[in-house]
Order: structure tokens, then C-alpha cells, then sequence
């Protein structure tokens, strides 16, 4: 199963890597319109909103296209869109403002659920593209998403949509298979966990 999952990973990464860079500094400025609910420090006060800051680039930049060409759909990111038209310039010099700052953390503290979020996380094998417990380690990089310390309510909420494919996580449709078998008081304790690490 590890073997598989390694190889389709690989697979996985291979189209994350040849994105632009773009300018963190122009990206400040170019950002002014979305740290209306992004904040500029990239950690929003809106717990539906997801935090930006640390956010693996590529991931960013994949997403946030995918708004733009409609492939991912979310009501307020489309009006946001439809408003502002960034081009692929504006988003890549804006994706690599707010994936340079100090990346999102939870307070620590793991609860009750947060522990069953825990045994699920590892359960399933999730550590395996996604690394943040160990962020710590000189190696943490994570290919996929940084999930760690992100907002409880927006992990909740995007765990739903890729249960249900409203949402298309990767192009495997990996995590929609895993997050198949799982109940809404499953997803519950694993966003209540992730959103504690730091
Ligand atoms: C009016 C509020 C608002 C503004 C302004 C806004 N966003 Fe968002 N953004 C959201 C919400 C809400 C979501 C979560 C949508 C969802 O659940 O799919 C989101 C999601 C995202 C995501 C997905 C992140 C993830 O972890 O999956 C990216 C990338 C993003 N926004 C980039 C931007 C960029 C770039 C701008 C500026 C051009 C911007 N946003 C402006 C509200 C906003
Ligand atoms: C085979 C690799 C793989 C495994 C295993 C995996 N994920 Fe993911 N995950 C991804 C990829 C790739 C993305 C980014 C999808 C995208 O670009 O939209 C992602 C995205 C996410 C997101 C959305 C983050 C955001 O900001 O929108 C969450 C939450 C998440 N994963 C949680 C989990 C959990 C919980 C598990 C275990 C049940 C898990 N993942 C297992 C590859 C994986």
C-alpha cells in the first residue's frame, strides 16, 4: 500500500514543480485586495477563511488558478475573481508573498477529540503527503498542502468538499477515496486536530 501510494506521489508531484516564482515584494503590494479576508499576515479572523501564510507555493498557485478557470468553485472566491482578473503573474507574485510568511500554527493543545483526530490521521496514513507534525525536522516539506494549524472551521469545510467532490483534491482522487469511509464526526476530530499543530 506504502509502495503504491510512493509511486503515485511521485507522479503527484511531478506538475508541482514547474510553476513561476514570481516577486513576494510586488505581491505585497498586488495583495492589498485579498488581505480584505486573507489579512496580510495571511492568518485571517474568519475561521471559514483559510490562513495563507506558510502555504506551500505551488499549492497556493495551483488553487487559486483553479478558482480563476472555474475548476474550483467557491461563491465568495468567485466574485473575488470576477472583481479583480488576476492574471497568472499577479497570483504567482502573490502566492510567493504569502507563502513566505512564518507559517500558520494551532495553539498546541490537543483535546479530547483532537486525540481521536489524531489516531484517525494516523490510521490513514495522511502523514504520508502530509507531514506537519513533524514540521519541526530540518526535512519538513510538504508537496501537497500545509494542513497544520490551519483554521478549524475551513478544514472541516474543505475535508467535506473533497468527501463529496465538490471539490477535486488531486488528480488521483486519493484523498476523496480515503475520506469516503470516514463519518462526519471523523472529519470533525481530524480538523479539530490539525488545527491545534504548530
Ligand atoms: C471576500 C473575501 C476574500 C477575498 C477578498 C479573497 N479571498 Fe481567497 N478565499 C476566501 C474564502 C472564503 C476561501 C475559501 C473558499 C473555499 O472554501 O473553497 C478562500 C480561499 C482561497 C484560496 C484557497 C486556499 C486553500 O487553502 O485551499 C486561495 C489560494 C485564495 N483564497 C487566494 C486568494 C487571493 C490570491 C486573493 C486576492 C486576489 C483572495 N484569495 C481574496 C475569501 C476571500
Ligand atoms: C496521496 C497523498 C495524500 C494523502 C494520503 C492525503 N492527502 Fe490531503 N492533500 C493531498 C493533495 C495533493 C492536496 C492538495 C489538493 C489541491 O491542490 O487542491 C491535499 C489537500 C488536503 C487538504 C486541503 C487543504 C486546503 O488548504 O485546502 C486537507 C484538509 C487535507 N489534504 C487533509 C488530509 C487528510 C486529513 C488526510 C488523511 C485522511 C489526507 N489529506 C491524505 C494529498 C494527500
Amino acid at each position: 500500500m506504502i509502495k503504491k501510494i510512493g509511486s503515485l506521489l511521485l507522479l503527484l508531484t511531478i506538475p508541482f514543480v514547474l510553476y513561476a516564482k514570481g516577486d513576494p515584494e510586488v505581491g505585497m503590494i498586488k495583495a492589498e485586495v485579498c488581505a480584505q479576508c486573507h489579512g496580510f499576515d495571511g492568518k485571517t479572523a474568519d475561521p471559514i477563511v483559510p490562513r495563507l501564510n506558510g502555504q506551500n507555493q505551488d499549492f497556493l498557485y495551483r488553487n487559486a488558478m483553479h478558482y480563476n478557470r472555474g475548476e474550483r468553485y467557491d461563491i465568495v472566491m468567485k466574485k473575488v475573481i470576477n472583481k479583480v482578473r488576476p492574471s497568472a503573474e499577479d497570483i504567482a507574485d502573490i502566492t510567493a508573498f504569502y507563502s513566505g510568511l512564518p507559517m500558520m500554527a494551532g495553539d498546541g493543545i490537543i483535546t479530547a477529540e483532537g486525540e481521536i483526530g489524531k489516531a484517525i490521521f494516523a490510521k490513514y496514513n495522511c502523514r504520508f503527503c502530509h507531514n506537519d507534525e513533524n514540521r519541526n525536522d530540518k526535512i519538513f516539506i510538504s508537496k501537497t498542502a500545509v494542513i497544520g494549524g490551519q483554521n478549524k472551521a475551513y478544514l472541516y469545510k474543505s475535508l467535506k468538499d473533497i468527501q463529496q467532490d465538490v471539490r477535486e483534491a488531486d488528480q488521483f482522487n486519493l484523498m476523496e477515496r480515503v475520506l469516503n469511509h470516514m463519518t462526519d464526526d471523523q472529519i470533525r476530530a481530524l480538523a479539530e486536530y490539525l488545527s491545534a499543530l504548530k
